[in-house]
């Protein structure tokens, strides 16, 4: 029987959302809200709650109370799994629909977001097929008297951020480990993008999860966010988002220690030898830059270009750049939704301004579509900027948009140098049939994934995260339960017998 709990948005429609709070519905208590912009129209279609410090300290308590006093803190790992499968069973039946939903906040295609839902299911069977398997060791003492043992316990309760570009995917990422290793979760959802994230929190009661599991906060960063960090109840904070604001995150949750993971920012590079296959890399180019509008925290947006295939490959870029199709997302046939708000299109404008001043050539795009049809969206060409130097403040800094600078590449060793001459170390593209020199390139490049041949390539069980100012640890992969557990270490005297007090034990 398939469980039909959420509905895809209908045109004009104005949804009023509540937060999830210890399994109820709640409103902020200050009684305010807020909008979210569908940034294909530019109209609101959306209001969601605005929490407040204690709006989030309520919600922490329940986190905390269903972590300490609720049945979940008693469970078996193999009791988690099985509410873990029922989530993937709700989540993969209401796909579709939550697909669309997201699609409405942040304008990225159904197409790429009904793929990204339809996989996310996965996430919660393979961290839940590791549920059971939280576990320690047992260490062979150097004392004859005692039995040592160690236990992997969840760490408690996790706060998590997330960023409007893919909002379940980047929660998934935090969350399916977490239950996994029997954390209590609270969310805030980026102030753009609240909606699907309310939505999936339907699924947990129908799932079977207590109360208190998993709540979900709305609101701005620098006010609910920042509450959330600092709630001394929050025993490990998860943020994917800018470098900046990372940074004010770790400060903020060092002032009661909490344990922190961040994914943030990226100037990956893609780096082409002449041996590459020239219509193989244009695609891997454009789906690394084009794709998702440019905005995402892996966007391949420093092209280096050995000098044989260099005006080829520039030429080939500009002729798919042009034949890339805008328009409504939530269209199938779309190939590049809009820039998800207002700030963001102003930001990447003021970018390509930039770099055509410091001297980057503009090869196509720049400016706003004018079909009519687009007009009310926050849309962008697909933009190239040839001739490029790796100082150029487009080179430099993350433009999260649909924004390629191309820089002309010499020796294998100086576009080695050049593509690590960046403060991120997100990802990288190399693209090469010389297996030798794939390999070692590979190994030089400072960043946490390296692509060869490929790009925009993400499972949950391969590790993902950033080197450098992209991040600290890791997630997906087993290794990302860890970041969820802390250790406990049991002695177990066995003699019987009584000690000097005197002495270490
Ligand atoms: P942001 O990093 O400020 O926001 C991400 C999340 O953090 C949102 O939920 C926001 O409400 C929250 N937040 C903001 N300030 C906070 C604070 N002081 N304490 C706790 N939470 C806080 O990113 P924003 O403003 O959405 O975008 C700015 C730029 O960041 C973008 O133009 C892009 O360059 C980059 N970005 C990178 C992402 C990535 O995946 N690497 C994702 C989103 C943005
Ligand atoms: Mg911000």
């Amino acid at each position: 029987m398939v469980s039909q709990l959420v509905e895809a948005p209908k045109s004009g429609e104005v949804r009023d959302y509540k937060m999830l709070v210890g399994g109820e519905w709640v409103d902020a208590r200050s009684g305010k809200t807020f909008e979210s912009v569908n940034p294909y129209t530019g109209r609101a279609w959306a209001t969601v709650p605005e929490a407040d410090d204690d709006d989030v300290d309520q919600a922490v308590r329940a986190a905390r109370a269903a972590f300490d006093e609720g049945p979940w803190g008693k469970m078996t790992g193999t009791e988690r799994a099985r509410l873990m499968r029922r989530l993937a069973d709700l989540l993969a039946e209401n796909a579709q629909e939550i697909a669309a939903i997201e699609s409405t906040d942040n304008g990225k295609l159904l197409r790429e977001m009904g793929g990204q839902l339809k996989a996310l299911p996965e996430w919660y069977y393979y961290f839940a097929g590791a549920a059971d398997k939280v576990q320690g060791e047992t260490i062979p003492s150097d004392k004859p008297n005692f039995f040592v043992y160690t236990r992997r316990e969840p760490i408690g309760v996790v706060g998590a951020i997330t960023p409007w570009n893919s909002p379940l995917l980047l929660l998934t990422f935090k969350l399916a480990p977490a239950l996994a290793a029997g954390c209590t979760f609270v969310v805030k959802t980026a102030e753009q993008t609240p909606a699907s994230t309310l939505e999936f929190a339907r699924l947990f009661d129908e799932a079977g999860f207590p109360p208190g599991v998993f709540n979900v906060v709305t609101g701005y960063g620098p006010t609910t966010g920042r509450a959330l960090v600092r709630n001394p109840g929050v025993d490990k904070v998860a943020f994917t988002g800018s470098t900046e604001t990372g940074k004010q995150v770790m400060k903020d949750a060092a002032d009661h220690l909490a344990k922190v993971t961040l994914e943030l920012g990226g100037k990956s590079p893609q780096i082409v030898f002449d041996d590459a296959d020239p219509e193989a890399v244009a695609n891997g180019v454009v789906s690394g830059i084009f794709a998702a509008t440019g905005q995402t925290c892996i966007a391949g947006s420093r092209l280096f270009v050995q000098k044989g295939l260099h005006d080829e490959l520039v030429e080939r870029l500009a002729e798919k750049a042009a034949s890339i199709k805008l328009g409504d997302p939530l269209e199938m046939e779309t190939e590049m939704g809009p820039v998800a708000f207002r700030e963001q299109l102003e930001k990447v404008q003021g970018y390509i301004e930039t770099g055509t001043r410091e001297g980057a050539e503009l090869v196509r795009g720049g400016k706003r579509p004018d079909a009519p049809a687009l007009r009310d969206g926050f849309f962008m060409e697909p933009t190239i900027l040839a001739g490029v130097t790796n100082d150029m403040t487009v080179a430099r800094e993350e433009i999260f948009g649909p924004v390629l600078s191309v820089i002309p590449a010499e020796s294998e060793e100086e576009v080695v140098r050049q593509a690590n001459d960046t403060p991120y170390g997100l990802a990288a593209g190399v693209w090469t049939k010389d297996i030798q020199r794939a390999h070692r390139v590979a190994h030089a490049l400072r960043a946490g994934t390296i692509w060869v041949n490929s790009y925009r390539t993400l499972s949950f069980n391969a590790p993902f995260g950033g080197y450098k100012q992209s991040g600290i640890g890791r997630e997906n992969g087993l290794e990302s339960v860890n970041e969820y557990t802390q250790t406990k270490t049991v002695w177990i005297e066995l003699s019987g017998e009584t000690r000097d007090p005197f002495t270490l034990g």
